[in-house]
């Protein structure tokens, strides 16, 4: 390895796969960094590369420099930055071949499920596009004495956003996150997941392409216990999205160094099917809403709750729907189901469904790995007879199975679905939208979709989404996603008469005027 003047080390990693070549070169690595971790294709677990291991050295220096580059950056007009975004989602949709292939190649999802991130990643690029000068433009507010008191407010960049990203949207879940913060007048520095650490630093490259200033956006690689810490310490807020145990250990370190932090984590997401509701379009939503992705997507239904009227029409539709899907590695639009990402995932979803057979489980479909198709492809499963004492009851399973369980009466279905330390997402299946939108508002999620799985809320990217209770902390999408990434500073300029007694006046009459002067603004529309 040698170490360049400006001080990132040219690295000497080989690159099997030639959809990803010299991308490893954009990761900052101080000289210290020696060690690497090997990358493989979940579609035939052949090795693709590898990505540097990077360690505290490396995170300083790409915190550094991100600090630098961002003085600049925040003095720019906004219409410049919003620009920026609105070629990269030009950028992103001329090159979505090369983008489709390496997240393919990095997790080995169907193609269909990879142009979601494309699409996803469009989306909040052109939407933040126009929306730079309305969220972030200075506002007046009122001021405590009228006319005397003249009050704005700023929204001030918070500095360095350092974003932990996970592996099952890896371009959508570490771009999308970052382009608002770079709105706002950020820097960012990105640690992707370990398995998908490419298609982050194809980001980085059609970023640059776009005309972010280079600096700006980091990526350091490796493993989260040795990043995570230095990265927290040093940036000035935190993202995450991943698992809720990992989340915790992130919340804890950030709220230890008090850095601001927003945490999007897993959910056991249930759907609610009610006797009204349209069951083709249903079930198919449902399927959709359960097996995109392999199942491995936060977001995903695992647990479906089904009105005992229509319940068992219902399975046998659910289950040869899941039936007809077909699997497949290829490069192309044609299987709607991919691979699981790694060994690790395949080892948990065959435990939580070996663990429900051996407890009494029903199996209608699926339930078994597929070796034959790649070495983690397993099954869309569908069960029922599913009890509390299994682990995929209450557990994220986070892979292509969904319990299905009958339910009678609303209140107890709203029971069911609310019965959960979670609550990400969930879905409401009925011909009556009104009672659909009424049983939503009754769940405690942050997201709540009325016949459609998840893409209804999801995609609605001026509307926020995000967790309660155990899936997180804070939101992404609309104006609280960009507001987030910035400080409210509140500018006061007092005019004449300040807060104080005039001269002369004692404090009894001071106080008996002012008093007075407030419940006459109280009863004044204008003055309030
Ligand atoms: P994870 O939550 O451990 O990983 C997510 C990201 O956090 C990765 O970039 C990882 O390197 C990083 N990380 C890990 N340990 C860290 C630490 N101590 N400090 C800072 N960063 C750290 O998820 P993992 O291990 O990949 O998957 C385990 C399970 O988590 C899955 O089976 C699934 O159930 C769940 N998961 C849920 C996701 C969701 O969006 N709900 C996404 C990914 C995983
Ligand atoms: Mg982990």
């Amino acid at each position: 390895m040698t170490v360049s003047e400006t001080g990132s080390a040219s690295l000497d990693i080989a690159t099997e796969d030639e959809r990803i070549a010299g991308l490893v070169d954009l990761v900052t690595v101080a000289d210290s960094t020696t060690e690497t971790i090997p990358v493989e294709a979940p579609f035939d677990g052949e090795r693709i590369g590898a990505i540097p291991a990077c360690g505290e050295a490396d995170v300083e220096l790409a915190v550094e420099r991100a600090r630098e580059a961002q003085r600049s950056w925040a003095e720019r007009d906004i219409a410049e930055r919003e620009e920026v975004l609105s070629r990269f989602q030009d950028l992103v949709l001329d090159r979505r071949k090369e983008l489709l292939d390496i997240i393919q190649l990095e997790t080995g999802k169907a193609r269909r499920t990879a142009f979601e991130e494309v699409q996803v990643v469009a989306l909040t690029a052109g939407y933040y596009s126009h929306r730079g000068e309305r969220f972030l433009g200075r506002e007046k507010r009122k001021g405590v004495m009228p006319v005397l008191t003249d009050v704005e407010v700023n929204h001030v960049p918070v500095g360095v956003a350092g974003l932990i990203s996970p592996w099952n949207y890896p371009f959508e879940l570490a771009l999308s996150d970052a382009l608002p913060a770079l709105l706002a007048g950020n820097a960012v520095v990105i640690k992707p997941a370990e398995q998908t650490s490419f298609i982050a630093l194809k980001g980085k490259q059609l970023l640059e392409e776009a005309g972010l200033p280079a600096d700006l956006f980091q990526i350091v690689t490796g493993t989260g216990p040795d990043i995570g810490p230095t990265l927290t310490e040093t940036v000035d807020y935190v993202g995450f999205t991943g698992s809720t145990a990992t989340g915790r250990i992130v919340a804890e370190q950030a709220g230890r160094n008090l850095k601001k932090c927003s945490l999007e984590l897993g959910g056991k997401n249930p759907a609610l099917v009610f006797p009204d509701a349209d069951l083709d379009r249903t079930v198919e939503g449902m399927v959709q809403g359960a097996f995109s992705n392999t199942g491995q997507l936060c977001i995903a239904i695992e647990r479906c709750y089904v009105h005992e009227d229509i319940f068992d029409e219902f399975v046998d539709r659910f289950v040869a729907a899941t039936e007809e899907l077909e699997l497949g590695a290829t490069y192309d639009f044609k299987p709607g189901v991919g691979s699981l990402v790694s060994e690790e995932q395949l080892e948990k979803v065959t435990a939580h469904v070996e663990d429900a057979k051996a407890s009494g489980a029903t199996v209608h479909v699926g339930g078994e790995a597929r070796p034959d198709l790649g070495p983690y492809f397993f099954e869309p499963t569908v069960l029922t007879d599913v009890d509390l004492d299994m682990d995929l009851c209450c557990e994220e399973t986070f892979g292509p199975v969904v319990s299905i369980y009958p339910f009678s009466t609303t209140e107890e279905a709203v029971e069911e679905a609310n019965d959960t330390d979670y609550g990400l997402n969930a879905s409401v299946w009925t011909s009556d939208t009104e009672f659909g939108r009424d049983v939503a508002r009754r769940i405690r999620a942050g997201t709540v979709n009325v016949n459609e799985a998840y893409g209804a809320t999801y995609a609605s990217i001026d509307a926020p989404m995000g967790g309660m209770k155990d899936s997180g902390i804070g939101r992404r999408h609309g104006k609280e996603g960009l507001l987030k990434y910035t400080e409210s500073q509140n500018v006061a300029v007092q005019k004449g008469q300040g807060m104080a007694p005039p001269d002369g006046v004692p404090f009894w009459l001071y106080a008996k005027l002012t008093s007075g002067a407030l419940r006459l603004f109280d009863k004044v529309p204008g003055l309030r």
